[in-house]
């Protein structure tokens, strides 16, 4: 027998840096697409994930706000969903710990995620580092959560959360935690560096050239976009004809990402151009779909006393779901609960 659980949708966003155009794409803005369609919405800036490495307590304080900015300004309505920090929530760290004892460390050791950010010296890396994807679950699964928009690298993460979810329920003999679905979906689930059409773009890059900023202004993306790396072939009528051409298929795909167009769409208008051509069409139209996206940014910054009204009552909100699921996590585990 199976429980049917509500649909709900939960994802996170780390503050461990300036979000980007990886991020906006693959992320913030599918939040603010999914908000209506029927699912509660339920958005968290994961202040405690970004902590497994090193964070300069004032930059995080700063960085957490100006994550919130960024997903209500790519349009995530906190009326309409509930937006909050994860460190208000004591549940997120209770069900970790919980899952910390469902979850293998052989598990753990297998994510890609724990072995690009560990490096070489893995055993000097933090234990939250390696204990990262069970917080991860426990975000998840704190609301019942049925679905999770993120961008492909979190595919791995995902699959771990269904891994735990489902050995918890075989463990304890129960149908309590959902099996949830990842929704990665669209042209732009995975943004490449402009530098490097092999490597994602990442806040953490040091090159600043690498990626589009959302605080980058209209100069700032049209030079990265001038100075993106390409080769010199004009421009096929197919994307699968740039399966060997990484850097032109990423550039291709941001710009059909940005436009609500397939990417054979796109080359259909584009096709026998070069970059000379494509890389302006480009950079104006990542200059429109932006600029509005930072402005209102700076608008929500310039109020951190707003910020953290709309986080708390998100937390207030978010409290109230995790709380009772937490609460009956620790009765089917045998927690004794007297007061
Ligand atoms: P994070 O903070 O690295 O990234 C946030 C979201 O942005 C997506 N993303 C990208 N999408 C497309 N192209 C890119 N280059 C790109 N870079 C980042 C990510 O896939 C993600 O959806 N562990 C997560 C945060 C997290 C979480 C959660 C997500 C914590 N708990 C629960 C979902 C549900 C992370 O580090 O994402």
């Amino acid at each position: 027998m199976s429980t049917t659980h509500t649909p709900r949708i939960f994802s996170g966003i780390q503050p461990s840096g300036g979000l980007t155009l990886g991020n906006y794409l693959g992320a913030l803005k599918r939040f603010a697409e999914l908000q209506g369609t029927g699912p509660q919405t339920v958005y968290c800036v994961v202040d405690l994930h970004a902590i497994t490495v090193w964070q300069d307590p004032e930059t995080l304080r700063a960085q957490t706000r100006a994550a919130a900015a960024a997903f209500m300004a790519a349009g995530v309505d906190p009326a309409q969903s509930i937006l909050f920090n994860q460190s208000q929530v004591p549940a997120h760290a209770e069900l970790a710990w919980l899952f910390n004892t469902v979850a293998r460390v052989g598990w753990m050791y297998r994510m890609t995620q724990f072995k690009d950010k560990a490096g070489k010296n893995s055993e000097n890396s933090s234990l939250g580092l390696l204990a990262y994807p069970s917080l991860m679950a426990a975000d998840i699964l704190a609301y019942h959560a049925t679905a999770v928009p993120v961008g492909e690298d979190q595919k791995q993460h995902l699959e771990l959360t269904r891994d735990i979810a489902a050995k918890f329920n075989h463990d304890y003999g129960v149908d309590f935690f959902p099996i949830t679905e990842p929704l990665i979906e669209g042209t732009a689930t995975r943004v490449m560096s402009l530098r490097d059409g092999t490597k994602k773009m990442s806040k953490s890059d040091p090159s600043d050239a690498s990626r589009i900023n959302l605080t980058d202004d209209a100069d700032a993306i049209a030079q990265k976009i001038r100075k993106a790396r390409t080769d010199a072939e004009p421009l096929p009528g197919s994307i699968e004809a740039l399966k060997d051409r990484p850097e032109a298929r990423n550039l291709v795909n941001i710009y059909a990402a940005l436009a609500g167009e397939t990417p054979d769409a796109v080359l259909a208008r584009f096709e026998g151009q070069g970059f000379g051509a494509f890389k302006p069409a480009l950079a104006e139209l990542a200059v429109d779909a932006l600029a509005p996206i930072t402005a209102r940014m700076n608008e929500y910054s310039a109020d951190p006393a707003e910020i953290d009204r709309i986080l708390g009552e998100g937390a207030d909100r978010a409290e109230a779901i995790a709380r009772p699921i937490v609460e009956e996590t620790k009765a089917i585990m045998g927690m004794v609960r007297s007061r």
